[in-house]
């Protein structure tokens, strides 16, 4: 992991902050996510503070402090599925699988987090696992669905 951020870190010289959010796009394209090592790596090159990596980074909905889980999944929670009962889908959502949004379950099956619109809106309430999508979801059918995925 040291040498594939070495290698990012070269492309992004000088160390001006602006090259910031490129490297932890890199990072994340490359690892699939940040890891602690990851910051502290970034933190030296760049001679900013860990909290403030942390704190630039989840400003952007794009990056992931864990590793991904086989699945990936994505509860909408954009008006459209809200109002049709999205956050009652997350509540059972985190129920089945014992995490919160942002976070990779410990046998790495699935891992989950929250977007705002998957551009279905008429379909919801919404929930897409590895980039397809499941509409006018409800408790019964996620079940059936969480099943499918190993
Ligand atoms: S609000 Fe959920 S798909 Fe648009």
């Amino acid at each position: 992991m040291k040498d594939t951020i070495d290698a990012i870190l070269k492309k992004h010289i000088p160390k001006e902050k602006e090259n910031l959010i490129p490297v932890l796009q890199s990072v994340q394209k490359k690892e699939g996510y940040i890891s602690p090592e990851s910051v502290n790596r970034i933190s030296d090159y760049f001679r900013i503070s860990r909290s403030s990596i942390y704190g630039i980074a989840t400003f952007y909905s794009q990056f992931r402090f864990n590793p991904p889980g086989r699945h990936s999944i994505k509860i909408c929670l954009g008006t459209a599925c809200h109002v049709q009962g999205g956050d009652f889908i997350l509540k059972a959502l985190q129920a089945e699988i014992g995490i919160s949004p942002g976070e990779t379950t410990d046998d790495m099956r699935f891992d989950l987090d929250r977007v705002a619109c998957l551009g279905c809106c008429a379909l919801a309430p919404v929930v897409m696992v590895d980039n397809k999508i499941h509409s006018r979801m409800s408790v019964i059918k996620l079940k059936e669905l969480l099943n499918k995925y190993e």
